[in-house]
């Protein structure tokens, strides 16, 4: 627990993403990350005259940053006018195009589902409409369309104090306004439940704008109580069997599922990330999962699940969380079908699951595990995909090799087999199985010595220029004598980009070359050593990648978390970013989210004509809201987006952008 986190749960929500676990380095040492980033609140809030404690004059247009014209780079992919960047209370998109709200958290998704009334929440009624927090957003085409499909989406946590009405009180204590945040009753955590998990939901344009069909028949809610199947080696194993599953192979519910995928034959894949801040309670005395729990932060204990149900209660139910941190694979053709937990993936806190098919038909998975110095993976299936039928690739993902990437000094990457029996991975390490390695990912991958990423996010195959790019968000935990090439700056605010050529541009390679793409942060600020091109304007640089889509003709996009009023001076938001030629590492900022929220898609339409994005957690902040001595919660909040009715809370929303006229959203 470090010192800028709120002492009350419902809070601490706010902060999961940060992935400060006890796993992770206590000290409260003030980091150069955290100097810099102090910069940006003198130069960005108060130069435009902001007083920090007047809500008021927070929200609204606010041209911070001055333009310093649009400089266009030497053959650079993208042609659009760049946005500018700043920090208000709604969405902005560069000119020329529409963003336009599609699904907001509470949106009816069934014929019978009820209007949203967030006065009357039940789980009832919120397990048929829209959840919370969307996270990935992918793309399932009906007969081959780019304009009628299904999307796919996550709904990776919820944020109570924004949630529900009356909960939060606040309180002057030592001349600052403090939050006292009630208890959730068991209904509200039963709506938490409900709110959490997936949506699958027909969508089809009309007339250029997109619209749910409510009446879709494989429109589906799945949520953190859904019964799935635990699939692959770990299915019935002894550590996955509970007192509602003594058979170790029926799990209900999933959920922090951030970023995913959709596989090539078609299923949506949805990872499960932050699974420690569910979990509560005490392991038994000298329990055998205890350092299996410490290295992922088991229990922290943000959310209040484990008061009201004995499965989120260690002293309960000690072999519960060995049943989360899997990718779970749905198949949305049967709204009916049970989703499994693919065991084969490995267990950690999963960020995504992007694929690719390689030249001899195996599909690659490409996996991050989102914590300061954890690894990036990657999946092989044992089996071929078979494009001309689905029900074939039924269960690719219950066999292959799970690899862990050693990153080496010369620009090569090795990627490690995590096999049982192989190297470090016997029974001499504690190792009966490869059960127990996969339940045991991380520390797998600590014995192969795996290199120590800047919490790895999503990771991006791109199959029109062969390579594969990695997010690394931020680690302000590294020091000095922790940098090596791949993670090459102490106290690392901003993040950075890599790209990997894997060998004969082969995916399946175990031996491949990478390099940094882009070192993120402002490249003004000399102690920042960021590496955007200087054709790169002051609204075009970023801190913290963490989603990223590839369109149709192989161009980089990049959407942030973290970005606000101390971070950087800027919402977080979608910039494209050049990776060829002399306009390599040039950054133009596309959309912008309104305040206290960060970006998660992107996705395009298959014809590109359509870019999905999805605004999470607008309106948060944590208890201090992002450095104004005051909390953004249900009755306050810091903006009522998407519908800035006085009477409706600050709503998650997925929206997307086309642009006017039609066509390609970058030509
Ligand atoms: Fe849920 Fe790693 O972001
Ligand atoms: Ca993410
Ligand atoms: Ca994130």
């Amino acid at each position: 627990m470090t010192e800028h986190r709120s002492p009350d749960a419902r809070f601490r929500t706010s902060l999961l993403e940060e992935n400060e676990g006890p796993a992770t380095n206590p000290t409260d040492n003030r980091t150069m990350g955290e100097i810099i980033a102090a910069r940006f609140s003198r130069r960005g809030f108060l130069k435009g005259s902001l007083a920090v404690s007047a809500i008021a004059a927070t929200v609204g247009p606010l041209a911070m940053i001055a333009a310093d014209g649009a400089r266009a780079a030497e053959g650079s992919a993208f042609k659009f006018d760049e946005l500018e960047a700043g920090i208000d209370d709604k969405h902005h998109v560069a000119p020329g195009y529409d963003a336009d709200v599609l699904l907001r958290w509470g949106d009816p998704l069934f014929a019978d589902s009820l209007e949203f009334d967030p006065t009357k929440q039940s789980a009832e009624a919120q397990a048929r409409q829209f959840g919370y927090n969307n996270d990935y957003v992918g793309y399932i085409a009906i007969d081959g369309s780019a304009e009628h499909g299904l999307l796919v989406v996550n709904h990776e946590y919820t944020n109570p104090h924004l949630m529900f009405p009356g909960i939060v009180s606040i309180v002057e204590k030592d001349g600052k306004k403090k939050a006292e945040v009630a208890p959730l009753s068991k209904e509200q955590v039963d709506v938490e439940m409900a709110a959490h998990g997936g949506t699958i939901v027909e969508i089809r344009k009309v007339s250029g704008k997109w619209q749910v069909a409510r009446d879709g028949k494989l429109n589906r809610r799945i949520t953190a109580t859904t019964e799935m199947a635990l699939s692959g080696p770990v299915a019935g194993h002894d550590r996955v069997k509970t007192n509602a599953d003594p058979s170790g192979t029926k799990v209900f519910g999933t959920f922090n599922n951030c970023a995913g995928g959709v596989t090539p034959w078609g299923t949506y894949v949805m990872a499960e990330e932050n699974i420690h801040g569910y979990f509560s309670g005490e392991l038994p005395e000298g329990h055998k999962e205890a350092a299996n729990y410490k290295r992922l932060g088991i229990p922290e204990g943000a959310y209040e699940w484990g008061a009201h149900y004995d499965r989120f209660n260690l002293a309960r139910e000690p072999n519960e969380p060995n049943r989360f941190g899997w990718i779970v694979e749905v198949d949305v053709n049967d709204p009916n079908s049970t989703p499994r937990k693919r065991t084969a993936m490995g267990r950690f806190k999963h960020e995504g699951a992007e694929s690719i098919v390689a030249k001899d038909g195996r599909v690659v998975f490409y996996l991050g595990d989102d914590e300061r110095f954890d690894y990036v993976y990657k999946f092989v299936t044992k089996g071929t995909f078979n494009a001309n039928d689905h029900a074939a690739n039924k269960d690719l993902l219950d066999e292959g090799t799970l690899h862990v990437a050693k990153f080496a000094e010369d620009g090569t990457v090795d990627w490690l087999p995590i096999v049982f029996g192989q190297g470090p991975l016997t029974a001499e390490n504690g190792f009966g199985s490869q059960a127990d390695v996969l339940i045991e990912t991380r520390r797998a991958a600590d014995l192969l010595g795996a290199t120590k990423m800047d919490r790895p996010e999503d990771i991006q195959p791109n199959g029109v220029n062969g390579k594969v790019y990695v997010m690394l968000t931020n680690n302000s935990k590294r020091k000095a004598d922790q940098v090596d090439a791949a993670n090459p700056r102490a106290e690392n605010a901003f993040g950075h980009i890599i790209e990997i050529t894997e060998t004969d541009g082969d995916f399946t390679a175990t031996k491949g070359k990478w390099e940094v793409l882009l070192k993120c942060g402002d490249p003004s600020v000399a102690d920042v050593g960021a590496t955007f091109s200087t054709a790169t304007t002051a609204h075009g640089w970023f801190g913290m990648p963490d989603n990223c889509a590839v369109d149709s003709a192989g161009r980089l996009w990049v959407a942030t978390d973290g970005q606000g009023p101390k971070a950087t001076g800027r919402t977080d938001g979608l910039w494209a970013v050049d990776t060829e030629g002399a306009a390599r590492a040039t950054s133009k900022l596309f959309f912008r989210v309104p305040i206290g929220a960060e970006m998660c898609g992107p996705l395009f339409a298959p014809d590109d004509q359509t870019a999905f994005v999805a605004v999470q957690h607008p309106g948060d902040g944590g208890e201090d809201w992002e450095g104004f001595g005051r909390p953004s919660y249900y009755e306050d909040p810091s903006t009522r987006w998407p519908d800035f009715k006085p009477d409706m809370p600050v709503r998650p929303s997925v929206v997307a952008i086309t642009r006017q006229g039609g066509g390609k959203i970058a030509v």
